[in-house]
C-alpha cells in the first residue's frame, strides 16, 4: 500500500515539472509574439470586388443612359461610341482647298498652330506609348493582336500595318494609308480629335457646344437672324464642340475594360479605373480625370511615371515603435501611407508598384544587409494572368501600413523608412521572363532589351525619412 504522503510529493514533482514545462512555453509564447523578430511576408490580401464599393456617380458609359442635365458626369454622348472605334476609321481624302498643314495628321503640323499642347503631349505616355515595350513584343505579331493592342496605344487605322474590311469574311490586307511615322508616334492628337478630318474639342467662351449649326427656324422667322458661324474663317473649318472632352467617360474607353472583355479575376477586371472614380467622393464633387491629369487643359497627363505628381495623392508617416537596445528585443517601426489624392486605387492598374521600404543602416549611412523589409502596395498576377497573387491597392482614404520588426543590427545607427514607385513593375518581370526564353525572337528581344532597362530605370524614391537611432 503506498503511503500518502510520498503520492504527495510525487504528485507535486509531476506538478512541479508542469508547471516549468508549461510555464516555460507560455513564456515563450509571450516572448515570439512580444519580442522576436517576425520574418515579414508581404500579406496574401485580396482588395474587395468593386460591386462591394457604393458608386457616387451614375454611370455614363450605357449609350442608352438617359442624359440628366442637373448631373453633368451622367452625360453620355451617344457620339463617344462611335468616336472611339477600333480602328479609328481612316480619314478619307482632305476637302481640296486645305493647305498641307490643315491636312496633315501628324502632331507636329499641329503643333504649328497649337505649340502648347504639342508640347506637352510630347513629354506624355499618350505619345511614348508605342515605345519597346510594346514594338518588342509587335514584331511578328498575328493581325488580331495588333488590333487589340494599338486600339489604345495607336488608334488611328492610318497607323495599323495591315487592315480588314467590315464585309463577312474579310481577311486582312496591307494598308495603303499606312504611316509608320506616325505608328510610333503613338496615341496622337487625331486619336482624340480627328474624325474625317474634322476636329472635336471641348467647348469654348466664344463656342458654345451646338452652336457651329444654325438654330432651327421657328414659323414665321428668316434666315438673316443672330446666328454667327463660330468657324467662318478658322483652319481646318473650325472644330465641333462636344461635352464629353471634360467628362470622365472621355477617357473610360481606355482606362477601363468592359465586361466580357479581358481577364477577370477574384471578380475585378484587369483594368477599371473609371469604375473605381464613380466610387469616389471626389467624383461626387465634380472632379473628372480630367480635372487631376489634364490641369487647365495641360496635356502632359502626367501619373504614375512623375514623382512631383504621385506626391499629391498619397500622405506617408514613420514612427519607430521599440528601439531593439534591450536583451530578446526587436526593433520595431511602423511606415503608412494614405491615399488622400488619388480618385481611384492607388494605383490603378495592374503595371506599378508602390514600395514601402524600412532598413537599417550603419554609421556611413550604408544600408546594412539583411535587415531590409518591404510591403508592395500594388496587384500582383502571375505572368500568365492565371491567377491574383495579392492585391493591396488603395481606394481614396484607406491605408496600408509596413510593421517593420527585426533584430537590430549590431552596426546599426541609424533607420530608413521610404516610399518607393516602381512604375513599370509588371512589366519588368514580363521582360525579364520573355528575354530569358527568347520568347520574341533575337529582334524582339533586343528590343525588349530597352525596355527592360527603361522600366528598371524608370524607379524612384518619392518619400524619405531616416532616424538616428544612437540620439534616441
Ligand atoms: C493652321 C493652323 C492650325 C493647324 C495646322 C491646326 N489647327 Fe487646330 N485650330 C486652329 C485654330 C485657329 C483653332 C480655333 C481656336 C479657337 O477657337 O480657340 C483650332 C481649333 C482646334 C481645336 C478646338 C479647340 C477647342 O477649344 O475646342 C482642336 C481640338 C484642334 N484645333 C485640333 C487640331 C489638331 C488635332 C490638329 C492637327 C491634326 C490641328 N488642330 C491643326 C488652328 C490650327
Ligand atoms: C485611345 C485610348 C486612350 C484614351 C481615350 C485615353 N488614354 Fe490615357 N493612356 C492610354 C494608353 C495606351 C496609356 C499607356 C501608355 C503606355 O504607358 O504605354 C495611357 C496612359 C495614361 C496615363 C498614365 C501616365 C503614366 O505616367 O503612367 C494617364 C494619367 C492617362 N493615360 C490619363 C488619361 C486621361 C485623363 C484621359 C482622358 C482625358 C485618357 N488618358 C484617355 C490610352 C488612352
Ligand atoms: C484598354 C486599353 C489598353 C489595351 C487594349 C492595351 N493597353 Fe497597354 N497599357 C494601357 C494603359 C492604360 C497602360 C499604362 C498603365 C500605367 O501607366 O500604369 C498600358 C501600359 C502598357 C505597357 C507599359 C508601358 C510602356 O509603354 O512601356 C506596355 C508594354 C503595354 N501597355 C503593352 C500592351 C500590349 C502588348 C497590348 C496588347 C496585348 C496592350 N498594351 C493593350 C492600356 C491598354
Ligand atoms: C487622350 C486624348 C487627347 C490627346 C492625345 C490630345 N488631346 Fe487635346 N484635348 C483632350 C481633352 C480631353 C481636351 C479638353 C481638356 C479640358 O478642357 O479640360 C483637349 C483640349 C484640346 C484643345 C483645346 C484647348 C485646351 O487645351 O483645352 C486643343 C487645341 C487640343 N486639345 C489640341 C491637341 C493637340 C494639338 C494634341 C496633340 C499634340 C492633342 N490635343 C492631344 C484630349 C486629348
Ligand atoms: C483627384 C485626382 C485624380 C482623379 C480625379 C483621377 N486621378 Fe488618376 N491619378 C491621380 C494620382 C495622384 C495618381 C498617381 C498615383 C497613382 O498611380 O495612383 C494617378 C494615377 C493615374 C494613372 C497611372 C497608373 C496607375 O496605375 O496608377 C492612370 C492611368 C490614371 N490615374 C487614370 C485616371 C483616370 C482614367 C481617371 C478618371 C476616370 C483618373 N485617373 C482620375 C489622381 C487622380
Amino acid at each position: 500500500m503506498m503511503d500518502r504522503k510520498r503520492v504527495e510529493s510525487a504528485l507535486n514533482v509531476v506538478l512541479g515539472i508542469a508547471i516549468v514545462v508549461f510555464g516555460g512555453i507560455a513564456a515563450k509564447t509571450y516572448y515570439e509574439n512580444n519580442y522576436q523578430p517576425k520574418v515579414f511576408e508581404q500579406p496574401e490580401f485580396h482588395a474587395a470586388p468593386l460591386y462591394k464599393v457604393e458608386a457616387k456617380v451614375p454611370d455614363a458609359t450605357d449609350p442608352e443612359a438617359e442624359v440628366q442635365a442637373d448631373n453633368p458626369h451622367a452625360t453620355f454622348d451617344p457620339w463617344l461610341a462611335e468616336h472611339f472605334k477600333a480602328p479609328v476609321d481612316l480619314q478619307g481624302d482632305a476637302p481640296a482647298d486645305w493647305t498641307e498643314i490643315e491636312a496633315s495628321l501628324s502632331p507636329q503640323s499641329c503643333g504649328t498652330c497649337h505649340p502648347q499642347q504639342l508640347a506637352e503631349w510630347q513629354t506624355s505616355w499618350h505619345h511614348l506609348g508605342m515605345g519597346p515595350g510594346m514594338m518588342g513584343q509587335l514584331v511578328d505579331a498575328k493581325d488580331g493582336m495588333v488590333k487589340a493592342c494599338q486600339r489604345c496605344h495607336a488608334p488611328n487605322a492610318e497607323q495599323y500595318p495591315r487592315l480588314k474590311g467590315s464585309e463577312e469574311g474579310a481577311t486582312y490586307q496591307d494598308n495603303p494609308s499606312f504611316d509608320s511615322e506616325l505608328r510610333t508616334e503613338g496615341l496622337t492628337c487625331a486619336g482624340c480629335h480627328v474624325r474625317d478630318w474634322t476636329r472635336f474639342g471641348p467647348e469654348t467662351e466664344t463656342h458654345a457646344l451646338g452652336s457651329e449649326t444654325p438654330p432651327e427656324l421657328l414659323e414665321g422667322e428668316t434666315a438673316d437672324s443672330e446666328w454667327v458661324d463660330p468657324n467662318e474663317g478658322l483652319p481646318h473649318n473650325g472644330f465641333v464642340a462636344k461635352g464629353a472632352y471634360q467628362e470622365a467617360v472621355f477617357c473610360e474607353r481606355c482606362h477601363d475594360f468592359r465586361d466580357g472583355e479581358g481577364k477577370v479575376l477574384e471578380e475585378k477586371k484587369l483594368q477599371e479605373t473609371y469604375q473605381e472614380w464613380r466610387r469616389t467622393d471626389a467624383a461626387a464633387e465634380g472632379q473628372t480625370c480630367q480635372t487631376c491629369h489634364m490641369p487647365d487643359g495641360a496635356h502632359t497627363f502626367k501619373g504614375i511615371h512623375d514623382k512631383e505628381f504621385v506626391q499629391t495623392g498619397f500622405e506617408a508617416t514613420a514612427e519607430l515603435k521599440r528601439l531593439g537596445d534591450k536583451p530578446l528585443e526587436p526593433l520595431e517601426a511602423e511606415l503608412t501611407i494614405t491615399n488622400v489624392g488619388a480618385a481611384h486605387r492607388m494605383p490603378t492598374y495592374t503595371t506599378p508598384r508602390i514600395v514601402l521600404i524600412v532598413e537599417q543602416l550603419d554609421q556611413s549611412g550604408a544600408a546594412i544587409d539583411g535587415t531590409r523589409q518591404e510591403f508592395m502596395v500594388g496587384r500582383e498576377t502571375t505572368l500568365s494572368l492565371s491567377k491574383e497573387v495579392y492585391d493591396t491597392r488603395i481606394l481614396p482614404g484607406e491605408s496600408r501600413t509596413l510593421m517593420y520588426s527585426a533584430e537590430r543590427a549590431e552596426s546599426a545607427t541609424g533607420l530608413s523608412a521610404r516610399v518607393e514607385v516602381w512604375p513599370d513593375e509588371q512589366y519588368r518581370k514580363n521582360y525579364e521572363n520573355w528575354l530569358s526564353t527568347n520568347m520574341y525572337g533575337d529582334e524582339g528581344s533586343a528590343i525588349l532589351k530597352e525596355a527592360f532597362d527603361a522600366a528598371t530605370d524608370s524607379r524612384y524614391i518619392a518619400w524619405e525619412r531616416s532616424v538616428d537611432l544612437a540620439s534616441q
